[in-house]
Parts: structure tokens; sequence; C-alpha cells
């Protein structure tokens, strides 16, 4: 275990007291994903110089709310009043954008930056920060992630942040291309504004 401490974003903040919550309400491998990614996304602000602890927070709570039902998701989008076009879509998409409202509710984490690492980790942004950028990653990169094309998205993360994020919108597009899924429109957003930016 790890002595990981998040008071610099909520004082007193109880993260054994989180894992002991989160191990309750997600399957094993998601809940060992989650530490991961918390790892992965600590270690990737330490080598660019991004908020080490914000960057851990929000990769831990990424997948919060994923293993959450439907209806909850479509409850939550409607009393925070978000975009009813959400509404078309699923799990893929509201667990990062839905999810973080429920993380508000639940912990009371408000701090924006580790809020919107969450909102983002699926589609991306063109506002992507450090922090954003560090727990995309670390999302698609974590040890235990197993594609065709994984070595070159850890080479790419090792190029530098930007190029991680467009290697990463690429990939996931023609993954969702290739298996004739829908596209978030930020989704496309996001990939047209990174692949300028990245060295790919
Ligand atoms: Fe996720
Ligand atoms: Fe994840």
């Amino acid at each position: 275990m790890t002595d990981f401490n998040y008071d610099s974003i909520k004082p007193g903040f109880d993260r054994d007291k989180l894992l002991t919550s989160m191990k309750s309400q997600l399957s094993d491998f998601r809940y060992k994903h989650c530490l991961r990614v918390e790892k992965v996304s600590r270690g990737l602000a330490a080598q660019y110089n991004v908020d080490v602890d914000k960057a851990g927070l929000a990769g831990l709570l990424h997948d919060y709310a994923k293993e959450r039902p439907a209806d909850e998701f479509k409850a939550a989008i409607k009393s925070h009043n978000l975009n009813r076009d959400l509404l078309n879509y699923g799990n893929g998409i509201w667990h990062g954008i839905v999810g973080a409202e429920i993380i508000k509710d639940e912990l009371g984490i408000y701090d924006e930056d580790v809020l919107n690492a969450i909102r983002r980790h699926t589609v991306g942004s063109t506002r992507m920060t450090g922090v954003d950028k560090c727990v995309f990653i670390a999302d698609f990169i974590e040890p235990k992630r197993d594609f065709p094309g994984v070595d070159d998205a850890r080479k790419a993360a090792d190029t530098s942040l930007n190029t991680g994020v467009a290697f990463e919108l690429k990939h996931t597009i023609e993954h969702l291309v290739d298996n004739n899924r829908t596209i978030y429109p930020v989704t496309f957003e996001s990939y047209n504004y990174w692949i300028t930016k990245g060295e790919l």
C-alpha cells in the first residue's frame, strides 16, 4: 500500500475510507485498474512537471461511477441540468462527464482540475490541461493494458504528453469506427485539435 495523501486537494481527505468504498462498489478488476491508473498518472505528472496529487486523485477516481446503473446516470443528467444530448449516449460517455457530478455529491470533491480530468478521460477536450492529459494517458497505458499498439502508445507517452494524447485519440477513433460505434462529437473535436500538436 502507498501513503498517497490528498490533503492538499481536500483537507482531511481519507484515502483509505475511499478505497474501502470503491472496493465495495466496483469489480475487483476495475478497482485495481483505478489503483494502477492513479500510480501511472502520478508518474506521468512527475515526469512532465504537472501537479502530482491532482493527477493521482483524478486517476484514482476516474472510473468511480463506471458500474452505476443507467437510470442513475440519467437521473443525474437531469438533476444536474447537464446537456440533454448526453441522454443519447451511454455508460462510456456518462461515467466520466456525469461521474464527476456523482463524485461531487458523494465525496465532496470540488477541485475543478480533478473533476475536469475525470470528465475528459474518455472523450478528451480541446482545452486539456496537464492533469487531464496524465489521467487520459494513464488510463490507456496502465501496466495491465494489453492491446495491439499499446507499446507504441507507451512510447508516445514517453515522447510528450501531447504526443500521447494525439496517439490515443487517433487509436480510439479508429477503434470506434472499426466497431461501427457512434462517436461523441467532443471526441472528434479533441482529435482535430490534438492531432496537430503531437509528434506522431
Ligand atoms: Fe473510464
Ligand atoms: Fe479506466
